[in-house]
């Protein structure tokens, strides 16, 4: 077990050598947080780093408290974790410590929630902390999941009316976390559509700051994560923290500095446009938050998160599955296309040795643009006159998979659906409903329409022998309402959109196990650590172009593992950027994710096709590792001009990596350049192949463990370096052109 109690100190410990937690019962019955962080020893009590002389209400007078339970009017004017308004209409509660259960193992999360799990009891230990208000009846279960082998918490919050009156839910948030200083970076991963989740790096001020959606999505401006990091701490060494909320819809990420230079984190539901009323005996959850804390870098942060949201987070079949490389017809017809045109990709596709084809938008309804037909999952026989079935039959008679674009939560005005059911496209009656894309979002908090689109969409699943489907979502919500709500439960409206969406993923993913499931929003705007419960990939972004993926992979990579990163090669000029860049470099980039082609290959030169047909094969011989392997940050395209980013994986073993350096603009007459490279065996040798392109590699060198990570690979001049160095451009060459790469394959051979 690793979770102590001490009747005596009235103490928990959370702990398994990685990291540790520990909590106690405060004289008043508030639960105090006296640690959180670096591992400590187990045994002692750890209750002097709480408050001294605890007696009630500190803060004002001196000693800032630290509570896994804040709550708003009794003197801690820090933001709160818990705000109830009792039937009076004061929002003073004060839970105090009842009972506490250890559970061996994670119990599931109630309803649809998605959370981590623990394949066997011996994977977790779960502490709840059983609290409540006497005068509202209000009460409350705190659970705290430690890993056996992993440097996180999972929080959660579970909420039971025990009174007689109904209360009023306002703030639920489902992790806040009370470090003792201030000494930290903030960051977070903001952007917007096509540039989602740079990292946004800031020292901490007091008051709040932070990010959140109110979109009804995760969205493409802030990810539902954060890191704090302490001013020194690097990829490579120092203390840091990752919080990420398993939530796909509204949320707040945010600090606070205190005035005793104490920090508070919380994440959790928005409380914005939130309430939820609570019925005498009736129950609240909050999703899940996970907290992981690191010693060493924020790039061992980040393999912590990977290993848990990758292995225990995602789930089914295709978790620990090599994800088939895939070519998507998108960018390469958009709406213009018919059965014979993806029957020719699918073939050309299949020549260069792609694995999966995937139909993307318009081959539903009348769906030629972008303004129809949204709602009408009926196969446009204009455009596919033998179906899907007919259609996916033939795609994989080629020895493909034949994968579908659906986009179920929405609605075109212009659509059967609309015209029959306008009622089910949320809008407040009376109000006008704001467009976008010329579409409306379906009211999923609505269980007739789920039940509608779960039987539409599993008809036309049903209908075809499908292997992948890509989930889109390609508008925010507006005028949230639902008229199946009555009037004071509207502030319930978005939890339950969300929960509306995952019933439809759970629907159709227990009808069609077998699926593999990407989320996509308008690229990345569903990025989130709690749609991979049912989605283990998803479309990282609309933007494709090499360069600018560099950025948004590396920003995503923070939290996320490389497998659930969906990164394609596309034609040039970049659909998004304009951008030409050479499409070896396009395709050593897409290579770190769940790697694919958006484009026409039909529409390739006999060239550009080999070219594919040697990247396929490079990505096919390594593909466990790029997709499975441990991602390491090496050098950061947010730094200094942001001209060079580097970037490995390497193996469980350390038997094998690929290190990746890439250099946008070549500039004349580099500096001399080596790249320490981490997490091989210093006492090994490797086996180094440099590929400049996927022509060939220039010739094998060996070199000690110890100098890659010490002294480092050489990048300038390269290692080994190519005869005739100094002539021609052709990236072979010490003189390298613009948009250039190395990747370094490297194999233990002692
Ligand atoms: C947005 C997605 O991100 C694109 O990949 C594509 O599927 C379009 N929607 C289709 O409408």
């Amino acid at each position: 077990m690793s979770i102590a109690w001490s009747p005596e100190t009235r103490e928990w410990h959370l702990h398994n050598g990685r990291t540790s937690w520990v909590l106690g019962v405060l004289p008043n019955g508030w639960i105090g947080l006296y640690h959180a962080g670096a591992p400590l020893a187990v045994g002692p009590s750890y209750a002097h780093l709480g408050p001294r002389d605890f007696s009630g209400f500190d803060n004002r007078v001196g000693e800032p408290v630290a509570l896994a339970l804040p709550v708003p009017g009794l003197g801690d004017f820090r933001v709160p974790a818990l705000v109830v308004e009792a039937a009076d209409g004061s929002q003073v509660v004060e839970p105090k410590y009842v009972a506490h259960r250890v559970l061996a193992g994670k119990p599931a999360l109630p309803g649809l929630l998605p959370a981590t799990y623990a394949e066997d009891d011996t994977e977790a230990d779960t502490l709840e902390i059983d609290l409540a208000d006497e005068p509202t009846g209000l009460e409350v279960t705190l659970a705290f999941t430690i890993f056996r082998d992993r440097p996180i918490v999972a929080r959660s919050m579970r909420l039971h009316n025990g009174g007689a009156a109904s209360v009023v839910i306002r703030t639920a948030m489902s992790a806040s976390l009370d470090l003792p200083d201030d000494d930290w970076n903030l960051v977070t991963f903001s952007g917007a559509w096509a540039r989602e989740r740079f990292p946004a790096d800031r020292p901490l001020v007091p008051g709040r700051q932070g990010v959140g959606s109110l979109r009804g999505g995760s969205g493409n401006e802030h990810n539902p994560s954060l890191v704090l990091r302490r001013p020194a701490t690097t990829e490579a060494v120092g203390e840091c923290w990752g919080l990420v909320l398993a939530w796909s819809g509204n949320f707040l990420a945010e600090a606070e500095v205190g005035h005793f230079g104490t920090t508070r984190v919380r994440i959790g539901l928005h409380p914005e446009q939130f309430a939820w009323p609570l019925e005498p005996g009736a129950s609240f959850a909050t999703p899940e938050a996970l907290l992981a804390w690191s010693g060493d870098g924020l790039s061992a942060l980040s393999d912590a998160l990977h290993a848990l949201l990758g292995r225990r987070m995602a789930r089914g079949p295709w978790r620990d599955r090599p994800r088939p490389i895939l070519l998507n017809n998108w960018e390469g017809t958009y709406f213009a296309f018919d059965h014979d045109r993806i029957v020719a990709m699918a073939r050309a596709a299949r020549d260069v040795g792609t694995e999966l084809f995937v139909l993307d938008d318009g081959w539903f309804g009348v769906r030629d643009s972008d303004d129809r037909s949204l709602g009408d999952w009926v196969v446009d026989r204009r455009k596919l006159p033998h179906g899907l079935g007919g259609l996916a039959r033939e795609v994989q008679a080629l020895g493909l998979r034949f994968g579908l674009w659906i986009e179920p939560e929405m609605v075109n005005p212009d659509s059967d659906l609309f015209r029959a059911h306008p009622e089910w496209a949320i809008g407040v009656p009376g109000r006008r409903r704001t467009e976008s894309r010329q579409q409306l979002v379906l009211d999923f908090a609505n269980p007739a329409v789920v039940d509608h689109i779960a039987a539409a969409i599993g008809d036309v699943i049903a209908s075809a022998p499908i292997d992948y489907i890509k989930w889109d979502w390609n508008r925010f919500i507006t005028e949230p309402f639902s008229p199946t709500l009555p009037p004071e439960r509207q502030g319930e409206f978005f939890y339950r959109y969300t929960l509306g969406m995952y019933d439809l993923y759970q629907r159709l993913t227990t009808r069609f196990p077998d699926i593999l499931f990407e989320s996509c929003a308008s690229g990345g705007a569903r990025f989130d650590a709690g749609i991979l419960a049912w989605a283990p990939q998803a479309w990282t972004s609309d933007d494709t172009d090499a360069v600018e993926r560099l950025r948004i992979q590396w920003g995503t990579s923070f939290a996320y593992p490389v497998s659930s990163m969906g990164a394609h090669v596309s034609a040039v000029p970049n659909h998004q950027t304009g951008r030409v860049a050479p499409l070896d470099f396009r395709a050593a980039v897409a290579m770190f994710g769940a790697f694919g082609y958006e484009l026409d290959p039909t529409s390739m030169g006999e060239a550009d096709l080999a070219a594919v047909r040697r990247q396929v094969a490079f990505y096919r011989e390594r593909r466990e590792l790029f997709q499975y392997g441990r991602f390491t940050r090496l050098r950061s395209p947010f730094e200094g001009d942001g001209n060079e980013t580097a970037w490995m994986v390497s193996s469980a073993d350390a038997s094998r990596a690929v290190v990746a350096h890439y250099r946008v603009l070549q500039r004349p007459w580099p500096h001399r350049d080596r790249l320490v490279v981490r997490g091989l065996g210093p006492d090994a040798r490797y086996a180094v192949t440099c590929w400049t392109s996927f022509d060939g590699p220039m010739p094998t060198v060996e070199r000690g463990g110890d100098e890659l990570m010490r002294v480092g690979l050489g990048i300038e001049p390269p290692d080994p370096m190519p005869a005739g160095r100094d002539a021609g451009a052709d990236g072979h060459r010490f003189v390298r052109g613009d948009f250039s790469f190395r990747l370094f394959d490297l194999r233990r051979v002692s």
